[in-house]
């Protein structure tokens, strides 16, 4: 697998975990940190260059999504890294910029999520959804719109399939994996 379009930036190379699917032709830059079973997909731009990209085990991050962070200043002295939690599936051509996510969440397709958002464990994410600078989005709900707004609390259903997509994921890109080796 060709690790071109993993590059540094000012001497930080991104680190991948184990049995990480990397599409080539997604981008990562600079200070990112991938954990375990981690998928990218095609088309991701990732740049941790202002700023540090986390993102926990078994999140997927799907076709065309950007990442980024914002820089450290003085009215904003710790800046806004991008830190995604563990089980996180990050929907088709989402923009995750200098936001923290938690756990077992689902960011639907199209989803601008901006600075200083906080998502908690297990929320639900519709596509197409705004969620402005600074939200706060409270565990257990179903958030849709723009702007962002709180619907429900989440079906039973809809709690265990933030699990099983990321699950879905792993099996996905374990697949992919066995074709590209
Ligand atoms: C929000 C979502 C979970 C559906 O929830 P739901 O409670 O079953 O909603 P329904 O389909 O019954 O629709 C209820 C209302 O919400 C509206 N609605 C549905 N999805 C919406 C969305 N993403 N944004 C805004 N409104 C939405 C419907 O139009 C409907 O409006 P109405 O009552 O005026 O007719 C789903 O539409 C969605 O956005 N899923 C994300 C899928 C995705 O992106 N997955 C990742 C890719 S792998």
């Amino acid at each position: 697998m060709s690790h071109t379009n993993i590059r540094p930036y000012k001497g930080m190379v991104p680190i991948t975990g184990a049995n990480n699917y990397i599409d080539n032709s997604a981008v990562l830059v600079g200070d990112i940190t991938l954990a375990e079973d981690v998928s990218i997909w095609p088309l991701v731009a990732a740049r941790g260059d202002v700023n540090t990209i986390t993102i926990g085990m078994r999140t997927n991050v799907q076709d065309g999504s950007v990442l980024h962070v914002t820089r450290k200043s003085s009215h904003n002295p710790a800046g806004n890294p991008l830190i995604i939690g563990d089980d996180v599936t990050i929907g088709h051509k989402c923009m995750l910029h200098g936001c923290t996510l938690g756990n077992r969440i689902l960011v639907g397709m199209g989803a601008i999520i901006m600075d200083g958002v906080v998502v908690e464990d297990d929320v639900f994410i519709g596509a197409g959804s705004l969620v402005p600078p600074n939200k706060r989005l409270e565990s257990g709900f179903l958030y849709v719109g723009n702007p962002i707004k709180q619907v429900r609390p989440l079906k039973e259903s809809e709690s265990a399939f933030l699990k099983q997509s990321a699950i879905n994921y792993v099996e996905l890109k374990n697949d992919y994996l066995g074709e590209v080796n």
